[in-house]
């Protein structure tokens, strides 16, 4: 028997039955190991002509004492797992529980038995941040759901109030210290049990546990299904319960997850997680991990259910949207038709990732489930555009004609210093690209300005890249310089503060001027629009 590994694709035959009967990966657990994610998984790709088929499972298992509860409030919480071991996929070979066959229990795969709290388990949810975090908000209700919870709009009632949070800029931590000083205020004899969910559990788990001596759970993006545990173990032992690990391979896929707003036509449906791009300004890639892309099966099985609920409008969202690699159904040996499929001319600076069903591929599919039914989707990369992906969109009606093109920055300069892997002209000859295929097609764009050595030439250069794209729509930032990315280890957050909002203004200005011109230009024209709510 062969198994793909689906973290690096090396073939492996390292496999072993386990003492209770289960089918291990060892190659893979090689890897899961280093990477320290704790959770039982379905081997991705598997040719199993074992008879105990129900159970061939690659399990991971998980060091017992290695624990997923690490507790806060006086204790040591430094040997928390960090980005740098979860990058690290190098074999510890001296890792003595590695041919262990002995399956140990995963902790928190076992029912939580919660105590019953004043006013019966009821969850406030406060989101911050980006669509990802919304969907991210509605996958750890759906787990609090299952276990029991209720779901209240009145915080002042809530035994539970969980921020979702978001760290990709400081004004956004910001925000969320400031918004934790005034919940504390509100904690009368340990209630409301108060959580930080997200990107910003992952990057500040020490700091949140030792300053604010409020927060009693923190999980980040990757362990909202330890949730219930951790409210238990919050709740009986006082104590402030983390789970900061991320995962290769966590997608929540076998989880529908719960709207908060039943009424709207419109749905978000998680496609992929994490990012491996690291532009050198960005955090994503630290607080939320590698990419890995959820199966195409249970991403159409999501949507036909949506749709047979009235949904009209589906977004499909990923930090790398478009960067979309399913292996779950590539048996090994069959040739890689989808070799690398990236726009022309880009490039990236990691190894070429061979196989699996792409982008283009899932558009197909998902945009078969109902031809009424509309499809966006959330926030791609302009390196992996290739023809596939812009003849499906021209081609299927009820694929909307709307691309997200984040360019960052209009210099070549800056973007080569981002790591953005192309230059301004690749870009341009992108949008023209796209303009060819889908000639109504309406663009928008993220933008940074004041990025580190940025002059005030390099700044005429993004000006004059909105002016030539036109976009409908602009996402713009001045740039904030965030610890552990490679700009803050390499360069010089050297353009002043007040040249930053300088510029930041300047550019508004412009994009507001286009706009105008933009949205005049479709004065008259009969466009069909979605009615999302009355
Ligand atoms: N400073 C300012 N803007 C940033 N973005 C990402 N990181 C930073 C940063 N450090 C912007 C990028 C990205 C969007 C989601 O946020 O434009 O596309
Ligand atoms: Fe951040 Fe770049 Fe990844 Fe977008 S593509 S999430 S900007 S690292």
């Amino acid at each position: 028997m062969h198994l793909r590994c689906f973290v690096c694709q090396f073939v492996t035959r390292h496999l072993r039955h386990s003492k209770a009967g289960l089918l291990r990966n060892l190659h893979y657990e090689r890897h899961a190991r280093n990477l320290s994610c704790f959770s039982q998984r379905t081997c991705s790709v598997t040719v199993c002509p074992t008879t105990i088929k129900s159970q061939c499972k690659s399990i991971f298992v998980a060091k017992a004492n290695y624990s997923t509860n690490i507790k806060g409030k006086g204790r040591d919480i430094s040997h928390v797992p960090d980005i740098k071991e979860f990058l690290s996929a190098s074999n510890d070979a001296t890792n003595k529980q590695l041919h262990d066959s002995t399956v140990e229990p995963i902790p928190y795969l076992e029912k939580a038995t919660y105590s019953k709290p004043p006013n019966g388990k009821t969850v406030y949810f406060e989101t911050y941040g980006c669509q990802m975090n919304v969907n991210d908000a509605e996958y750890a209700w759906a787990i609090l759901k299952e276990d029991g919870y209720k779901r209240i709009d009145n915080l002042e009632k809530a035994d539970v109030i969980l921020l979702v949070t978001c760290s990709i800029r400081e004004k956004a931590e910001d925000r969320i210290w400031k918004r934790l000083t005034v919940l504390k205020e509100k904690k009368l004899s340990g209630y409301p049990k108060i959580g930080i969910l997200g990107c910003m559990a992952e990057r500040l788990k020490k700091e949140i546990v030792e300053k604010e001596k409020a927060v009693d759970i923190v999980a980040g993006p990757d362990a909202y299904r330890d949730l219930p545990r951790l409210l238990e173990q919050a709740t009986n032992e006082s104590q402030t319960a983390i789970n900061v690990m991320l995962s290769v391979d966590e997608t929540y896929a076998d989880i529908m997850p719960v709207r908060f707003d039943e009424k709207t036509k419109t749905a978000f449906v998680s496609i992929m997680r994490g990012c491996d791009n690291m532009c050198s300004y960005c955090i994503v890639p630290f607080t939320r991990g590698r990419e890995r892309s959820r199966p195409v099966e249970s991403i159409v099985d999501e949507i036909r259910k949506l749709s047979n609920m009235g949904i009209k409008q589906v977004n499909l969202l990923g930090q790398n949207v478009n960067s979309y690699r399913d292996m779950s159904s590539v048996e090994v040996g069959m040739p890689n038709l989808n070799a690398e499929p990236m726009s022309q001319g880009f490039k990236t600076i990691y190894k070429p990732k061979l196989g699996g069903l792409r982008f283009a591929d899932l558009l197909d599919r998902v945009s078969s489930v109902d031809p009424e039914m509309r499809i966006r989707f959330i926030s791609p990369h302009p390196k992996d555009f290739p023809d596939e992906v812009l003849e499906i969109i021209s081609e299927r009606t009820n694929i909307c004609k709307q691309i997200h093109l984040p360019a960052q920055s209009g210099s070549s300069r800056i973007l080569e210093q981002m790591r953005r892997g192309h230059t301004r002209e690749d870009y341009l000859n992108l949008v023209e690209r796209i303009r060819s295929y889908i000639p109504d097609v309406s663009l928008s764009t993220d933008m940074i300005t004041g990025f580190c050595g940025e002059t005030e030439e390099d700044h005429e250069d993004s000006i004059s890249l909105m002016r030539l794209v036109k976009y409908n729509y602009a996402f713009l930032f001045k740039y904030s310089m965030r610890k552990k990315t490679h700009a803050y280890h390499k360069m010089n957050d050297d353009v002043p503060e007040k040249v930053k909002v300088q510029r930041l203004q300047e550019i508004m200005k412009v994009y507001y001027e286009l706009l105008e011109q933009t949205q005049r230009s479709l004065v008259g024209e009969v466009q069909l629009a979605l009615v999302e709510k009355v």
